[in-house]
């Protein structure tokens, strides 16, 4: 991958175990701004001298299972500081003598510190009965000599310690958690007291490093860049263009399953930001392209194929572009451990784009070590629209995943008018931003209603809201009941065609957010 490994002077390494908190890890510790980078446990980079500290993240495994995750900790021990979290700890403690047996209560959920001593740097300003989250079925009995208990919950004694004069520590508990209280500040403690990092890693300190970084990468080569309206693509066109300017040829094509108005809206903005885009009208060719086809997946490769055609056309008419743009961000790449089963990353069927290989393009991708977060900060930091940066994600294929069967002009149509009554209402109630995601899905069914005399026999919509920090598990928002009762009235009058308006109560899992 012709990415762009953004080396910072200063990082955190952490490596993952396969745990389903070792991202949260990360997130936390660049909300201190510090840069750090997940790694699996099995693949260590080289340690240079940018790498502060170490943590070791948990596992769904057990240390006491044969053939379980393990790592050479003498090459580390000693050598920088050191945080075992959960797995990671239990690995240290086994790995050098102590004893790791099965719990005998279950210790899930919330647990206090009865015991803390404040005296150890990772401690510091901690206070007695701090709240911290349990998700352990392993528990240390005994530690190896020379380390020390330096805080203990009522039912868990080893609940962290520190190995004497080294700055290596293990901790029970996941700080990474919002529900470990103090987790944060026990996380500062680590990355700024122990291991020296000077939280200096901001949008601003990101943006600088990275037009410089993209200036000498490609020079005075030309880029080539599909935009989708979304927040990834629109920031990294952005940080590409203050890099090199008109080189950057964006296309941004309607497809034909966009909101209402958003191609003319969204290519507004982004010529009013400086940006050199070609807008390109291809409804038709998506729809003859989607016609008849009704299975999910069949339309995500439909779409996808439609998508590289156009796009392709559209690149050739340029001459000599070099590079092509994508907006891929850090939680696309990072590589999954799969310890049981897969973990983590389960979006490779997102990506709609992707190119034929006789381009031979090469790609840059300037977020790809950002959380989706942090690519909305820099986006703010860049001054693109908060109508770009705010927005809710929205998927590639489109409305075609929200029509239930096939598709058809005149039911995206009816979808546009639904969904934007719902979307407008969420704004206009000022709900949009209290809700992650939201859309209409339009249902493959009938149902009888009754309007003045007449009995009707028309459409049903289903509407969806949901909260989530990053898609990957979701929750139905509480919508007020009277909002929900007005846009049901508002849709049912104004949307011909549809007589009956549903709410989705389903959470991720065992739902998805889209229906298909
Ligand atoms: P699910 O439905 O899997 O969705 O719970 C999780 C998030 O991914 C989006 N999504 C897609 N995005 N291409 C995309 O670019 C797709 O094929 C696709 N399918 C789902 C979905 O909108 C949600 O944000």
């Amino acid at each position: 991958m012709g990415c762009l490994p953004l080396r910072m002077a200063e990082q955190i390494l952490i490596l993952d175990f396969g745990s389903q908190y070792t991202q949260l890890i990360a997130r936390r510790v660049r909300e201190l701004n510090v840069y750090c980078e997940i790694h699996p446990y099995n693949k260590v980079p080289e340690i240079t001298d940018d790498i502060k500290g170490v943590i070791l993240s948990g596992s769904p495994c057990s240390v006491r299972d044969e053939g379980s995750p393990d790592l050479d900790l003498d090459s580390l021990r000693g050598k920088l500081p050191l945080l075992g979290v959960c797995y990671g700890s239990q690995l240290l403690a086994q790995k050098y003598g102590g004893e790791v047996l099965p719990s005998e209560i279950r210790e899930y959920g919330r647990a206090n510190l009865s015991h803390i001593d404040t005296h150890y740097d990772l401690l510091k300003e901690m206070t007695h009965g701090s709240q911290v989250w349990m998700s352990h079925g392993d528990t240390i009995k005994e530690l190896p000599a020379g380390f020390d208990v330096i805080a203990s919950t009522a039912s868990v004694r080893v609940a962290a310690f520190k190995i004497k004069n080294e700055e290596t520590y293990g901790i029970q508990f996941h700080p990474e958690v919002t529900h470990s209280v103090e987790g944060k500040n026990l996380l500062r403690n680590f990355v700024v007291h122990i291991c020296g990092c000077s939280q200096d890693w901001t949008s601003d300190v990101f943006i600088d490093a990275t037009v410089a970084e993209l200036k000498a990468k490609i020079g005075d080569d030309k880029v080539v860049m599909g935009l989708s309206g979304g927040v990834d693509s629109s920031v990294a066109a952005t940080l590409i263009h203050r890099a090199i300017g008109a080189n950057l040829y964006c296309v941004f094509v309607d497809n034909g399953l966009l909101r209402k108005n958003e191609f003319e809206e969204v290519l507004h903005s982004y010529k009013d930001m400086g940006l050199n885009v070609i807008g390109v009208d291809a409804k038709q060719r998506f729809y003859d392209a989607l016609a008849g086809i009704s299975d999910p997946e069949a339309k995500r490769k439909a779409i996808g194929n439609a998508f590289i055609e156009v796009f392709d056309d559209e690149a050739n008419k340029l001459e000599g572009v070099k590079w092509l743009g994508q907006g891929t961000i850090y939680p696309d790449v990072i590589e999954s451990v799969s310890v049981k089963g897969p973990s983590a990353t389960i979006k490779s069927h997102h990506n709609v784009g992707g190119l034929p290989d006789f381009m031979k393009l090469s790609v840059v991708e300037p977020l790809n070590t950002l959380f989706k977060d942090e690519v909305r900060e820099v986006g703010r930091a860049l001054d693109i629209p908060e109508t770009i940066v705010g927005r809710h994600p929205f998927p590639g294929p489109g409305l075609a995943i929200r029509i239930l069967g096939d598709i058809t002009a005149e039911k995206v149509k009816t979808l546009q008018e639904v969904d934007y009554i719902f979307i407008q209402g969420l704004k206009d109630h000022g709900l949009y931003d209290q809700v992650w995601q939201a859309g209409a899905i339009l249902l493959p069914i009938q149902s009888v209603g009754v309007m003045g005399d007449e009995r009707t026999y028309e459409k049903v919509v289903a509407l969806r809201a949901v909260g989530s920090v990053d898609g990957m598990t979701a929750d139905w928002i509480h919508l007020p009941y009277e909002f929900l009762g007005k846009i049901s009235n508002e849709i049912i009058n104004r949307v011909k065609g549809v007589n009956r308006v549903v709410y989705d109560i389903s959470s991720k899992p065992p739902a998805t957010i889209e229906w298909e």
